[in-house]
């Protein structure tokens, strides 16, 4: 039986979970909060592929372990019952004499999928599950994709005038967003496992594709997609410690399924338009991070370019939309709802 205070640990749980995000792949991100009486004892999180568990971390936070026996277990994602590259978490609950585990999401990797809470019962631990399952679920959509079809959730991020261009004039280097959004950005580059941006925007901007503000330990891997791989080989995309791919005429199903076997489990797309116009025509983005600039600039250059839908039955809707003020810029961001669609396998 979910308790009144499930929640509220539990979102204390997403929230160290979410720190995790673009460190993990190809893990999950995983947080969890041990707490007796409604007293919190110890919070932790999954901080690297390879490294202890979100549920391990958490003991090792406690300041004394033997106060661990009779607590509440609050985990994101259900305990894995494995041995993988460390042990597993059932036998680390049931050793600190944990009595209740309270779990948010259920793993849909079918090496674990529910074997973990069997366990933990049959040790005679009570388990509730589903506490902010939807959150819990949401903030592994990359790796539940991934775990699934073996390709990464892929979101496209554009930064666009109020009449949905994305070009300056050419010759032009300031930005169309403003400071606040740059910085949101990076921030959302921290998440991620790998950026992908066209040819001509390598041509055009030449970024550098790096996280620079915030906390920058974690770099994803850059990827660029070419017909005629005319690349300029001084490119600050080419520059720095962290790899560069170039995909060469491939298609995006090779591209996509590449970059999954490469473990990369959260894709960000940061345009041209016409790389979004290609994804969103064959129906491959996940999510949307739109920020809005209050500036017309006109011309030809659509965010989305490509052939769009052929009706309006056929337009995906954004769903799980968030809007947020950064100065006078403003973001939209939400996951995409595709209406059913044979081409659109996952
Ligand atoms: N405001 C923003 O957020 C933002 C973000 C990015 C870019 N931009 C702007 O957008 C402009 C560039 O956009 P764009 O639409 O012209 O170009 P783009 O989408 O960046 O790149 C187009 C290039 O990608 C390659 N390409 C296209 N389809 C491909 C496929 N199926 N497989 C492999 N390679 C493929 C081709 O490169 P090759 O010619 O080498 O074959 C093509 O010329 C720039 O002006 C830039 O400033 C703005």
């Amino acid at each position: 039986m979910i308790q009144s205070t499930d929640e509220g640990l539990m979102r204390l749980a997403l929230r160290e979970a979410a720190k995790g995000l673009g460190r993990t792949s190809p893990n999950p991100a995983v947080g969890a909060v041990l707490a007796k009486n409604g007293i919190i004892l110890a919070t932790g999180y999954h901080q690297k592929a390879g490294q202890p568990h979100a549920e391990i971390e958490v003991l090792k936070a406690l300041s004394d372990y033997p106060s661990a026996k009779g607590s509440s277990l609050y985990v994101t994602l259900e305990p894995c019952s494995t041995y993988g590259r460390t042990p597993p978490c059932t036998l680390a609950i049931r050793d600190a004499g944990i009595s209740r585990v309270i779990v948010g999401s259920i793993d849909p990797n079918p090496k674990h999928q529910g074997k973990g809470l069997a366990e933990l019962r049959r040790d005679g631990i009570q388990v509730t599950t589903g506490v902010l399952d939807k959150e819990c679920t949401r903030l592994n959509a990359g790796f539940n994709k991934w775990i699934i079809s073996g390709r990464p959730w892929v979101i496209a991020k554009a930064a666009q005038s109020l009449d949905g261009r994305l070009t300056r004039p050419i010759g032009e280097s300031s930005r169309l967003s403003n400071s606040h959004s740059i910085r949101m950005v990076h921030r959302l580059r921290a998440t991620v496992d790998a950026i992908l941006i066209g040819a001509e925007t390598v041509r055009k901007d030449d970024p550098e594709l790096t996280v620079r503000y915030g906390p920058t330990d974690h770099q994803p891997l850059r990827v660029v997609v070419t017909k005629t791989g005319m690349l300029p080989i001084d490119a600050r995309v080419f520059v720095g410690e962290q790899d560069t791919i170039i995909y060469k005429d491939r298609s995006w199903s090779d591209v996509l399924d590449d970059l999954g076997r490469r473990s990369v489990t959260r894709l960000l797309v940061e345009g041209g338009g016409q790389i979004l116009g290609q994804l969103f025509d064959n129906y491959l983005i996940d999510e949307l991070w739109f920020f809005l600039t209050p500036r017309l600039v006109g011309g030809d250059k659509p965010t989305i370019g490509g052939v769009g839908v052929q009706e309006l039955a056929g337009a995906p809707r954004l769903v799980d939309v968030r809007y947020l003020r950064l100065k006078d810029d403003l973001l939209i961001k939400g996951d995409l709802q595709w209406p059913k669609n044979p081409s659109r396998a996952f």
